[in-house]
């Protein structure tokens, strides 16, 4: 029978088996943030421009595909799972190596993606002392101001300095990034731990993997072109790196619109509204 979503194919095995298939749906989005769910050859699977992962259950094992052909190193590391075709099987009488799956996942997506060797990447730097005068510039700009800490909050570099300092030193459980287009900076961003942050934010939060991230492109010339995307893609990449990290959450303004289109680009689910302290200066 033709499927047409994840769920009604997960609906057709037992439940151990479903929840394995789960386990791997979710290290798929954990490692591959913005891969999209989507059904391939009558199979759950993941696409980004182009399918690169399929799953599926059988009597004894997960099956997962299409081969791996270019990473050699991982090739070796999969190879007591790889059939002569270079399919992975996963037995169900096995614990499913999670871990394993999801760098299969990275691996897939990266032999996947189409080449674009005129387009640098974007990669992410811990921001430096050096950069306070260039982050007080940018905090100056009218793009800016309107979403990060409004109109009465253009701080001086006196006030830059010892707002954004104790993070660098890590003071502060806020960890600030310089975001690099090729070698060209184009972005401040920041992680945190979001239990216990205090002042009022994710007030209710008990996992201590739980971060949150913020940022903003410097350029008004560089909004909206999809670059905001690719930096919240490196970062929740960079950040699911740590296996400490359960989940990535933000709180954009309800009215920013570009902000909200621009994290469900990357992967990101609205939940719901938040409260923070700032939402009520946004709002009001
Ligand atoms: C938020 C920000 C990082 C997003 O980066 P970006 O490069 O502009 O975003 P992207 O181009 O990747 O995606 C923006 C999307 O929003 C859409 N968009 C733009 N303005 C919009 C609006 N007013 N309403 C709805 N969608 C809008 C764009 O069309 C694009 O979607 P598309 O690709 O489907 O067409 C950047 O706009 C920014 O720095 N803004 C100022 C500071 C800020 O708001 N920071 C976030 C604080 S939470």
């Amino acid at each position: 029978m033709p499927f047409e979503s994840h769920e009604a194919y997960f609906a057709t095995v037992p439940a151990d088996v479903r929840a394995r298939l789960q386990s791997v749906r979710q290290e798929v989005q954990r490692r591959v943030p913005g891969a999209q769910a989507c059904i391939g050859y009558n199979m759950p699977a993941f696409r980004q421009q182009r399918i690169f992962f399929y799953f599926a259950a059988f009597k004894h094992h997960i099956g997962v595909y299409p081969p791996i052909t270019h990473d050699q190193g991982l090739i070796e590391e999969t190879a007591r799972y790889r059939g002569p075709k270079g399919n992975l099987s996963f037995p169900l009488k096995e614990a499913l190596p999670l871990a394993l799956i999801g760098k299969v996942a990275t691996a897939l997506a990266e032999q996947y993606a189409p080449r674009q060797a005129a387009t640098p990447a974007v990669t992410l730097r811990p921001m430096t002392e050096a950069d306070i005068p260039m982050l007080h510039q940018w905090l100056q700009r009218p793009h800016v101001v309107e979403w990060w800490g409004g109109e009465d909050e253009r701080p001086t570099l006196e006030q830059t300095r010892a707002w954004y300092l104790p993070r660098v030193l890590a003071e502060e459980q806020v960890t600030p990034y310089i975001a690099l287009l090729g070698r060209r900076p184009i972005a401040y961003a920041q992680s945190y731990v979001a239990m216990g942050c205090g002042d009022g934010w994710w007030a209710n939060e008990t996992d201590p993997g739980v971060r949150g991230i913020d940022q903003f492109l410097a350029d008004p010339r560089d909004l909206g072109r999809g670059l905001g995307t690719r930096v919240v893609q490196a970062l929740v990449q960079q950040l699911f790196s740590d296996p400490a990290v359960t989940k990535v959450q933000t709180d954009p303004a309800p009215a920013n619109r570009r902000a909200i289109r621009c994290y469900e680009k990357a992967g990101f689910e609205r939940v719901g509204l938040v409260d923070t302290p700032v939402s009520y200066t946004h709002l009001s």
